[in-house]
């Protein structure tokens, strides 16, 4: 197995083939290759002659230190040997965008171009992201052929729907850059070791993940929230998404991307995510309960809009369930429960008091008085206990507190 630090950095030293064809979306991936040279991934561009139409090759040869190939029959290089080293040395291929042309060539085995022999001989993963016109899109000939390369391994990247460049609304427009880079992560972090082992050590887990603000609605346009911005609940879901884990999140907050490949279920109040909660846990391996769930809502939710004419309203709360013990009492012995303790003082006194008071497996604890912990940042400082201990974590980045937290239920069940 490779050592934890190793499958964290996975991405670095990769490499990663980039297949772009004759779209209006090709510009877009300029930014995507320049983020995966960015991350340590050795990039190769390959263009078809339409794809060049859109943007120069120099572009990215500028942005990956490789020439970016288009012709195959280019006597300055000896691309029929490169085709077929560039093939066997990529970990992950991704043709994005990609056009009906050359969906329809790769599922028709026609190998005419630079790209088409490349992907041709690839024994990698191969993702192909669809960019064009809803029309085209939805012809059967071409959704045949995505079924056809589906068929024969390919992972088909849906397209968008929404204003495209010929003018008309529709399904057709390629996903956000984050989202296709997410699919090329999936595919090469915690995946192999040196020896070619699987290191998608969650395979076969399903996780369930709360995260993010509830809102506890006082009227039409009123609520009490929190500052919570979820990116600590879907740093965990999109790591054990990464390593495997089959995830549903449960989430408060509409201000960041779905993540690829999980159930996501939007709520907006904590009687909401009790719901969904009850509904989902019971199948779960592990249960993280990472969102900042409102302590107390309003008696009444008035339905329409308090004018202020009628003076200050007075505004009666009730205390929420408490949707940590309520698992805690009703959890199977085998399931996993991490809970998250927000503190501002006795921080790690308070946090074993809470892992008993609502029977839970660990809980990660932090301080919201310590510089760089807490709501909203990117990183966070935390501590995890379980009855075994505490592990005080230094500053970092709440990406990598995902992965010791997962790391620290995984060295327990
Ligand atoms: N939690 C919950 N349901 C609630 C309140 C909290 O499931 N109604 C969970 C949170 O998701 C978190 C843990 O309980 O995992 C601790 O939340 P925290 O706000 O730190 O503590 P509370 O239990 O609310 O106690 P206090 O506010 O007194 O610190």
């Amino acid at each position: 197995m490779a050592s934890d630090k190793e499958a964290k950095n996975s991405l670095t030293g990769r490499t990663v083939i980039v297949g772009i064809t004759g779209s209006i979306a090709a510009y877009k991936m300029a930014d995507l290759v320049s983020t995966l040279v960015k991350k340590g991934v050795d990039t190769y561009v390959i263009m078809t002659k339409n794809a060049t139409n859109f943007i120069h090759p120099i572009t990215f040869e500028t942005l990956t230190n490789h020439k970016c190939l288009v012709d195959t029959f280019d006597r300055n290089f000896n691309y029929n040997i490169e085709h077929v080293s560039l093939a066997t040395k990529a970990d992950c291929v991704l043709i994005a965008p990609a056009s009906a042309n050359v969906i329809g060539k790769l599922a028709g085995g026609i190998a005419d171009d630079m790209l088409t022999t490349t992907v041709m001989a690839c024994r990698c993963p191969k993702l192909i992201a669809p960019a064009m016109n809803t029309g085209m899109y939805e012809n059967p000939i071409l959704q045949d052929n995505l079924d056809k390369l589906r068929r024969f391994g390919y992972e088909v990247i849906e397209p968008d729907a929404g204003h495209l460049a010929c003018g008309v609304e529709g399904k057709g427009r390629l996903p956000g850059i984050e989202t296709l880079l997410e699919h090329v992560y999936y595919e090469l972090e915690f995946k192999t070791d040196d020896n070619g082992d699987k290191i998608k050590d969650l395979e076969g887990k399903k996780i369930l993940v709360t995260a993010g603000p509830t809102r506890e609605h006082i009227d039409p346009v009123r609520y009490i929230t929190n500052h919570s911005t979820g990116k600590m609940g879907y740093s965990i879901a999109i790591n054990a998404m990464r390593r495997g884990a089959k995830v549903t999140l449960i989430s408060g907050t509409e201000d960041l991307p779905d993540p690829i490949r999980m159930n996501v279920i939007h709520i907006e109040s904590a009687g909401d995510m009790l719901e969904a909660v009850q509904k989902n846990y019971a199948d779960q391996d592990i249960i993280i309960k990472a969102a900042a769930v409102a302590d107390y809502t309003p008696t009444e939710t008035c339905d329409h809009k308090i004018k202020k004419d009628s003076g200050a309203p007075k505004i009666d709360l009730k205390s929420t369930t408490d949707i940590l013990a309520w698992l805690g009492e009703n959890k199977k012995p085998e399931q996993f429960l991490c809970g998250f303790a927000m503190e501002t003082e006795d921080l790690i006194a308070n946090a074993q008091k809470k892992l008993e008071k609502k029977n839970a497996n660990m809980i990660v604890a932090n301080n919201l008085r310590t510089q760089g912990a807490g709501f909203g940042g990117d990183t966070n400082v935390i501590s995890i206990i379980t009855r075994e201990g505490v592990r005080e974590l230094p500053l970092m980045d709440k990406s990598e507190d995902a992965v010791e937290i997962l790391n620290a239920i995984l060295e327990r069940i």
